[in-house]
């Protein structure tokens, strides 16, 4: 089964172990919003992150479940009726572009005005032979400069297999080798507060957000 199959299959069984029911702990503490230009959220699925974000700045989401678009509509009471644009069925409402397709169909034009990412269980919803390629595309449109806010996992990819996939420290530096700076602002255990994944094997489970410059 391909990557992108596996995540439809997801959508359609509603198994969403990874939607959170309210707003990542780690994005209100630490995230700091830019005076202007937009955030992408890659692989967004229907998170509230979304509309935590969206009172700061213009976002543009990107996700490829038809399904997790119109449950973000409906779940959160917005009118958004989608229109083709290209390659996605665009849904919109004020502060929020929802393009529904695939994150390798974004285009440079499409992020012209982003000046910041937020990837939250994206990077680690792809298994590793398909982490680079997302990287290098999202590197390959993006302005410059970009500042990239990542949450990860890592684990021992031994004791459970992904997704989420474990991306560990040195992973994450080899795949942004090329930016300017990568600021570890928080890494800690959390395998106390995560019993489904005690269950599915792990001793431990780390969770990281970092604030990556790309110049
Ligand atoms: C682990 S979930 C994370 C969702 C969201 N970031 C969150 O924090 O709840 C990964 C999401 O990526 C989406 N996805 C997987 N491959 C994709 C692709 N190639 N393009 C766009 N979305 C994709 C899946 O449908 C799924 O909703």
């Amino acid at each position: 089964m391909t990557n992108d199959n596996f995540w439809l299959e997801k959508w359609e069984k509603n198994e969403l172990g990874f939607h959170l029911p309210q707003v990542h702990p780690l994005l209100k503490r630490y995230f700091l919003a830019k005076q202007s230009g937009t955030i992408l959220v890659p692989l967004c699925g229907k998170s509230l992150d979304l509309l935590y974000l969206m009172q700061y700045q213009p976002v543009l989401g990107v996700e490829l479940s038809t399904l997790a678009c119109e449950q973000f509509s409906h779940e959160n009471k917005l009118d958004m009726t989608p229109e083709k644009s290209g390659a996605f069925n665009r849904y919109h409402t004020q502060q929020l572009d929802l393009l529904q397709g695939n994150i390798f169909d974004l285009k440079h034009q499409d992020v012209l005005d982003c000046g910041q990412v937020y990837d939250r269980a994206a990077l680690i919803a792809l298994p590793q032979s398909e982490r680079k390629n997302y990287l290098d595309h999202l590197f390959s449109i993006l302005p410059r400069p970009i500042e990239y806010w990542l949450i990860t996992l890592d684990y021992s990819q031994t004791e459970m297999a992904g997704p989420p996939y474990s991306v560990a420290p040195d992973e994450v530096k080899s795949l942004f080798q090329s930016a300017s700076r990568i600021e570890c602002l928080s890494r800690k255990s959390i395998i106390d507060k995560e019993p489904a994944f005690s269950s599915r094997g792990l001793k431990d489970l780390f969770e990281t957000i970092y604030r990556i410059e790309l110049m």
